[in-house]
C-alpha cells in the first residue's frame, strides 16, 4: 500500500478541518513523523515527549540502559496508549527499540547471556545463534520492546578491536558470522520481534579506539575485500528476510570517498539495495555521532541521511528537542524540494508495512 493511499483519510481530515498552510504542514509532518525515533533521559519520560506523540511526529523510541526500571512497560503501554488516542493514529503500534545483543551489550533484564563472541566459539554456533535469537526475542516481548538493533554481522579482523574488544563479532571469518546472523535473525523475527542487520557494510576492520559515535573512522579495503569478506553475512542475511537494516558511519573509500556509508547513495541504494537485493527498512545509527561532525548539526545529517536513503533517523541523544530539530528539518527539506517527495513517501510505505507486522 502506497503512503499517498494510506494518508489518504488523514489528509481527508485535515482538509475539513482546515485548509491553510498549517493544515497541509502538520499533514506533512505526520508523515514525518514515521521516520523518526526519539530518545530521552533517564526514568521519567518528558510530558512534551507524550504531546509529541499525539501530534503525530514520533515514530518511535529507542531505550538506553538509563532509561530502564521495573516500571518501563508500563511507560511503553502509556506511549503506545497516547499514540492510539492521536488523530495522526495510524493502526500499528510506535517502534520501540533497543540494542541487545547479548554478552554485556543488553539494555533490558533477560537474555541472551551469551556475548556474539560466545557464540561463535560454542560447539554448534548455528543452535547457540539460534538460541540468542530466541532469548533476544523473550526478553523484548518481556517488557513490550518490539525492535531489536541486533545483530552484529561485522567480520572481526584482530583481536580485541573495535567489535571483538566487547566479544560483539560473531568471529573473524565470514562463513562464521554468515551462519550464525541469519540464525538469530530467523528465530528473533519468528518470535515476532523485528531484527537489525548491523553495520553495514561491515565495522569488523575498525581498529579498538575507532569508534564512530566518537570521532570520524576511515575503513581503507579495497572494494573486492568488502564483497568478499564483509558483505558475505548480508548476503545471507537479506535472503533470510531481516527487517531493517542499519548503515555504519565509517567511511568507506572505495565506493564512497565523501559520505560515511549511512550518508552515501552509492552504499545504500547502488550496493545494499541494488546489488544486494535488500528491500526492507534501513535505519541511521546515532544522528548524533562524532563521525558525523563535519556534516553540521543534527537536523541537517537527518536531511543528508534521507536524500541518500535511510528511511529512519535514530535521534538517540537522549534529548527530545534533538528529535523535533529532525523533523522540523525532514519537513523543510520536502517543503522546499530539496528531499525528493517520491522516495521519501516510497520510504513511508516501507516503515508503514514493517510496522503491521508488530505483534507487541
Ligand atoms: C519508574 O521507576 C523508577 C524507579 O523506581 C522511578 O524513579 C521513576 O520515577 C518511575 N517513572 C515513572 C514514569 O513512573
Ligand atoms: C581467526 O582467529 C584465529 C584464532 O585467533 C586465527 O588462528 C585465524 O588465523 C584467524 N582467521 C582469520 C581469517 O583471520
Ligand atoms: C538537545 O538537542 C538540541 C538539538 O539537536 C541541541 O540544540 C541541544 O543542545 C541538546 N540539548 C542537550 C541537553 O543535549
Amino acid at each position: 500500500m502506497r503512503w499517498t493511499t494510506a494518508s489518504h483519510l488523514l489528509t481527508l481530515c485535515f482538509s475539513l478541518a482546515t485548509s491553510t498552510q498549517a493544515g497541509r504542514s502538520d499533514d506533512i509532518s505526520a508523515q514525518v513523523g514515521h521516520h523518526v525515533v526519539f530518545s530521552y533521559p533517564g526514568l521519567n519520560p518528558p510530558t512534551h515527549l507524550f504531546d509529541l506523540i499525539k501530534q503525530g511526529k514520533v515514530g518511535g523510541i529507542i531505550l538506553f540502559g538509563e532509561n530502564v526500571a521495573d516500571n518501563i512497560s508500563t511507560i511503553i503501554s502509556d506511549f503506545q496508549d497516547a499514540y492510539k488516542q492521536s488523530s495522526t493514529y495510524v493502526g500499528s503500534p510506535l517502534l520501540i527499540m533497543t540494542d541487545q545483543e547479548g554478552g554485556i551489550v543488553r539494555r533490558l533484564p533477560g537474555g541472551p547471556v551469551q556475548s556474539a563472541k560466545q557464540v561463535g566459539q560454542s560447539s554448534n554456533p548455528r543452535a547457540s545463534a539460534t538460541q540468542s535469537g530466541k532469548d533476544a526475542a523473550s526478553a523484548l516481548r518481556n517488557y513490550q520492546v518490539n525492535t531489536n538493533l541486533a545483530p552484529v554481522l561485522g567480520v572481526y579482523r584482530e583481536a580485541g578491536d573495535f567489535l571483538d574488544n566487547y566479544g560483539r563479532s560473531y568471529g573473524n571469518t565470514s562463513a562464521l558470522v554468515a551462519t550464525c546472523g541469519p540464525a538469530f535473525i530467523s528465530a528473533q523475527q519468528a518470535a515476532g520481534i523485528i531484527a537489525t542487520a548491523k553495520h553495514f557494510p561491515g565495522l569488523g576492520a575498525a581498529g579498538k579506539t575507532e569508534n564512530t559515535d566518537e570521532v570520524p573512522v576511515t575503513i581503507d579495503l579495497t572494494l573486492d575485500e568488502i564483497r568478499a569478506v564483509d558483505e558475505i553475512p548480508y548476503t545471507k542475511a537479506i535472503p533470510a528476510g531481516v527487517d531493517m537494516v542499519m548503515n555504519s558511519w565509517a567511511l568507506y573509500p572505495a565506493l564512497d570517498a565523501k559520505y560515511p556509508s549511512g550518508l552515501s547513495k552509492a552504499w545504500i541504494q547502488d550496493e545494499l539495495r541494488g546489488r544486494l537485493g535488500f528491500q526492507g527498512v534501513t535505519i541511521t545509527d546515532a544522528i548524533e555521532a562524532g563521525a558525523l561532525h563535519a556534516f553540521g548539526d543534527d537536523a541537517a545529517r537527518g536531511v543528508l541521511a534521507s536524500q541518500a536513503g535511510m528511511d529512519i533517523i535514530l535521534a538517540s541523544a537522549r534529548n527530545v528537542t534533538q528529535g523535533e530539530a529532525v523533523v522540523t528539518a525532514l519537513v523543510s527539506a520536502l517543503q522546499d524540494g530539496s528531499l525528493s517527495q517520491e522516495s521519501f513517501s516510497e520510504a513511508t510505505d516501507r516503515i508503514l508495512a514493517l510496522r503491521k507486522k508488530i505483534t507487541v
